[in-house]
């Protein structure tokens, strides 16, 4: 099968990394391991981004609702996260690779934080692949927290009601800076959204996989790419 041409890969693919704990569990391991073999996914996932010229990548990797878990699982996350950041630091920065989050990062322990706020600043510059972590984040949450901050605007007179559009909400959410997602990859079977980028995923395309996200490797990315290269993009028109 030859290359896909160039214009049929997605500018930006979003992607919910499900079943690392059933990946686990089915092999009698504590969940914190599947979360690590998800994390040699995560560097698949950039690669196959990378040499297939994917510009945007943006990967759930710690949802508002992941609070809920047990304190032990939020502490490997965490954990992991941390280690992540220092190795990705050097990866990310020779691979011409910038990283960014969405989310209510503040919430984050400070550790995760200043290793993020270094990596980003580290990579800043960056050209070939922006890579988006979605940390503490919910697109409920983002919407409320935008809302919030147009209506701030109105009370100190900046802005009239009237003068909300479609572009006003989206100058304010977390995603200000990126395009929409052209592609959504869930891995684990489920067939739901999880209060992710509602609003940003009204036009994707979707593909779902039954693998869980630790054996979705850099043969399946592609193997998604070549799906969405053969899918019609209408948009609501004919
Ligand atoms: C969902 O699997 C995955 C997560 C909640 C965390 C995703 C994190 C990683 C892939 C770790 C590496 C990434 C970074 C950026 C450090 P689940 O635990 O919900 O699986 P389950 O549905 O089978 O229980």
């Amino acid at each position: 099968m030859g290359e896909a041409p160039s214009n049929s890969i997605p500018r930006h693919v979003a992607v919910i990394m499900d079943g690392n704990g059933r990946w686990a569990e089915a092999r009698g391991l504590p969940r914190k391991a599947g979360h690590r073999a998800g994390a040699e996914s995560v560097r698949e996932a950039v690669d196959a981004c990378l040499e297939k010229g994917v510009k945007f990548l943006t990967l759930y990797a710690f949802s508002s609702e992941n609070w809920n878990r047990p304190e032990k699982e939020i502490n490997a996350l965490m954990k992991l996260l941390e280690q992540f950041l220092r190795t990705k630091g050097k990866e990310f920065r020779k691979k011409n690779v910038r990283l960014r989050t969405i989310g209510r990062t503040h919430l984050l322990p400070e550790s995760c934080r200043s290793e993020l706020a270094k990596v980003i600043n580290d990579t800043s510059s960056n050209t070939a692949l922006t890579v988006i972590l979605a940390l503490s984040y919910g697109s409920r949450e983002e919407i409320t927290d935008a809302t919030r901050r147009i209506a701030e605007k109105i009370a100190r007179g900046e802005l009239e009601p009237d003068q909300i559009e479609k572009d006003t909400i989206v100058e304010h959410l977390d995603t200000a800076e990126f395009p929409d997602p052209d592609f959504l990859i869930r891995t684990s079977g489920e067939l739901r959204l999880s209060n992710f980028l509602l609003w940003q995923l009204s036009y994707a395309e979707f593909f779902i996989t039954e693998k869980n996200w630790p054996d979705f490797r850099k043969s399946d990315f592609n193997a998604a790419l070549e799906i969405y290269s053969r899918r019609q993009r209408r948009f609501g028109r004919v």
